[in-house]
Formats: structure tokens, C-alpha cells, sequence
């Protein structure tokens, strides 16, 4: 059976390259990179490559650059290092649950939240944010782009606000690293996270920009390494790993991938939008009243992701039955499947939980070719209309 995987949100292969350039800093470069001989200090070279590829990347300084163990850290680290009892906190409904959880747990330390909503396309209003700020307020955080949606958030007219309010910007870049261009000086974001494995790199490494003289506090403790950001021995070939994706990933965004990723996204929206009963998450309803500005083209996300809505049936089911047919894809997050809570993120723009459950994520590798996506429209409307008369259930609404 064929097998396509569209679930490049919840992770991605390493590519080839990536993994030949791993592959030394097991066995024959194995060394310790905070050693004075000889083998740690060709794992000390090979982590400082890495930080100049990442430095490169973000457009920032190389010692702005702390690696770690992947988005969750990044996130936790920006959130329990800055912010202390009565500070305010300004973050969206519809994060990632590495930060929605550290701001749950801060509240039991007397941080109190302010979470904002999106907009029924998935952005979020960054006046809404502005309107959230209060002199006790320390930080804001806000997603580059919604791992369900794909929609980019504004981050630059937040950053505007962060710096003319003296507020402290942490981005969870996770989602938007590698598909579009990331420059933390033109943000003005004080932190930024992201991970490997969403970018054809290592599961369990990442990195944070953290601009100079930001008073993170690090999460270990423990040896002095990256610059007392964060203690522990260095994942070097990990690290190795992700500096290698980092320059593929750079490179992919010149070289065409992206355009091309867009027009196969296109082709399987536009098809399965051919389906009665379904449409796109993250836009509107083409022909929705109100202002252009909230029409379904104005609304930028990530060209591998669209999020679609199969009206009249069970979206776990609809998953079941389709990686049977050899296809692997994601109804809300992946963090969440099994739960029986439809999403978060589908909910706060305003959907109903029977469109919110009715939803899938179809997330594109870079790999990805026009066969793949053939292939998932030969089988997505087949499965789709089985269900529907197997077990119809009421169809939802837009809230
Ligand atoms: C937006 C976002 N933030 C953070 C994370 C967590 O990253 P990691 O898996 O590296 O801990 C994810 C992973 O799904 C994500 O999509």
C-alpha cells in the first residue's frame, strides 16, 4: 500500500544530509564539548558551527544563540525564567500547550494571565494585545504560526507594541521556522523558540535567540555551559543536527520549495473544498460578510498547512480511516489526539465543538510531491462519504 505521510506539524524526517552530518559526533567525534583535548575541542568547533548557522538564521549575534531540548523548553524557559509573583502575563488562546501549561502553572505563584482570542480567521488583533498591557505586565507571548492552522500572527506589530510599552516579546517560532523567513532584529522579539524535529532535524534539540541583556533566568542548573543559560552536557551531534536542517531549511526558502509546497497545498484545498459540507480553518467562509481585511486570501499562513472541516462526521474517525488507507494525518493537534477535548485553537475562533471535532490537519512535508497528493484525494472523499452515511453526526456550525 502506498503510504503519504501529511502530518509534518506533529514532525518531520531527518533528511539525508542531515543525518551524514550527525553521524561522526556519535562514535569518532564523541567527545565532550566543554573538554581542552583534542576530541572536545572538535565537538566544541563542531557546536560553534552550529551556532553560527542558527545565529545566520535567527540575524542575530552568536552569543544571542542557547541551544536546548526543543520548543517545550524554549517556551517554559522564556516563561518561568522572566516572569516572577504579581507580574502580568499577556500570551493567546490558542498557543501551544508548552506555553498555555507554564501559564497555568504560574497562576498558583500569583503570575495572572491574560489570554487572547483570535479573530474567527485565526489571527490574533495585536490592539487587542496592546489594550491587554497594564504597568505590571512583563511579558508577552505569541506564536509565529499556529501549528493547527498555519496562520501567521503578527508578530512584528507586536513587537512594535512590545518595545514602545517596555514589555519583554518571547515568539514560540516552532511552527514558522523554516517555511518562512525568521529576522529577530526586525521583530524586536527579546526571545524566540524553535525545534529540530519540525524542520528535518533531531527530535529533542532546539534553540532560543535570547537578545543580549535579557534577564532570563535559566531553567538547570548545574555546569556553566552556554554561558550559564542552560546546564548540561551538549547534545553535540544533536546540535550538529539541527545546525545542518537550519541551513537546508535556509536554503529552502530561496530555492523555490516553498512556491512549489504552496501550489500543492492549493491543489488538495481547493479539491476537497469541491466536497459538500467542508471548508478551510484559519479564513473564512469565502463570501462571509464583514470587511476584505478578513477575507479568506488576506489571511498569511504557512504554505504546507491547511486545516479542513468534513461536516457530518467524527474527525478521529475520519483519521482511522484514512491511515488505514496508508495516509497519515492530524485531527487538532498531535498532542491532543486521543483526548476526546476537541481544540482548543478550533474553539477560541469560534467553532463549534461538532466542526471543531470535524476538523483535520493536513500539514505538507517539503518531500512532498503532486503523487502524494493525488493519491490523498483519490482516497479523502472515498472515506469521507463512507463515514458520513456509516454514522452521520449533526454538522456544525461557525460558533
Ligand atoms: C507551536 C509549537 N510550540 C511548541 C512545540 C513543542 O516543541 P517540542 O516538540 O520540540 O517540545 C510544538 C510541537 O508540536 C509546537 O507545535
Amino acid at each position: 500500500m502506498r503510504r503519504v505521510y501529511m502530518d509534518a506539524n506533529a514532525t518531520t524526517p531527518l533528511l539525508p544530509e542531515v543525518l551524514e552530518a550527525m553521524r561522526p559526533y556519535w562514535m569518532e567525534h564523541f567527545g565532550n564539548a566543554s573538554s581542552i583535548h583534542l576530541p572536545g575541542q572538535q565537538a566544541r568547533t563542531a557546536v560553534d558551527h552550529a551556532r553560527e548557522s542558527m545565529a545566520e538564521f535567527f540575524n542575530c549575534h552568536e552569543a544571542e544563540v542557547v541551544f536546548n531540548s526543543g520548543g517545550t523548553e524554549g517556551d517554559n524557559t522564556a516563561i518561568f525564567g522572566l516572569l516572577h509573583p504579581g507580574d502580568h502575563f499577556i500570551t493567546t488562546s490558542i498557543e501551544h500547550s508548552a506555553v498555555l501549561q507554564a501559564a497555568q502553572r504560574l497562576a498558583q505563584r500569583g503570575v495572572e494571565t491574560s489570554f487572547i482570542g483570535p479573530r474567527p480567521n485565526g489571527l490574533i488583533d495585536p490592539s487587542d494585545i496592546l489594550r491587554a498591557i497594564r504597568p505590571e505586565t512583563r511579558l508577552i507571548s505569541v506564536m509565529l504560526a499556529n501549528n493547527e492552522t498555519g496562520v501567521i500572527q503578527p508578530v512584528e506589530q507586536i513587537g512594535k507594541i512590545a518595545a514602545d510599552t517596555g514589555v519583554f516579546f518571547h515568539i514560540d517560532a516552532v511552527q514558522g521556522a523554516g517555511k518562512i523567513p525568521i529576522d529577530v532584529r526586525a521583530i524586536g522579539c527579546h526571545l524566540l523558540s524553535i525545534s529540530a524535529h519540525k524542520m528535518h532535524g533531531p527530535k529533542g534539540v532546539g534553540a532560543m535567540f535570547v537578545r543580549r541583556g535579557t534577564p532570563v533566568e535559566s531553567l538547570l542548573v548545574g555546569g556553566s555551559h552556554e554561558r550559564r543559560r542552560r546546564a548540561g552536557t551538549e547534545n553535540v551531534a544533536g546540535i550538529v543536527g539541527l545546525g545542518k536542517a537550519t541551513e537546508l531549511a535556509a536554503h529552502s526558502l530561496e530555492d523555490g520549495t516553498i512556491d512549489r509546497l504552496s501550489g500543492l497545498r492549493y491543489k488538495l484545498e481547493t479539491e476537497l473544498l469541491k466536497m459538500s459540507g467542508t471548508g478551510v480553518n484559519g479564513a473564512r467562509d469565502p463570501g462571509a460578510p464583514g470587511p476584505d481585511s478578513l477575507a479568506w486570501e488576506s489571511v498569511p499562513r504557512v504554505a504546507n498547512t491547511t486545516n479542513i472541516w468534513f461536516d457530518q462526521l467524527e474527525g478521529e474517525a475520519l483519521v482511522i480511516a484514512l491511515d488505514l488507507k496508508g495516509v497519515a494525518v492530524s485531527g487538532g493537534s498531535a498532542c491532543h489526539s486521543g483526548a476526546t477535548e476537541p481544540s482548543h485553537v478550533l474553539m477560541a475562533m469560534g467553532l463549534d465543538k461538532a466542526r471543531a471535532r470535524a476538523s483535520l490537519r493536513f500539514s505538507l512535508l517539503k518531500t512532498a510531491t503532486e503523487a502524494d497528493v493525488h493519491y490523498v484525494l483519490d482516497v479523502v472523499p472515498e472515506a469521507v462519504e463512507r463515514l458520513r452515511a456509516l454514522s452521520p453526526v449533526e454538522a456544525g456550525t461557525l460558533g
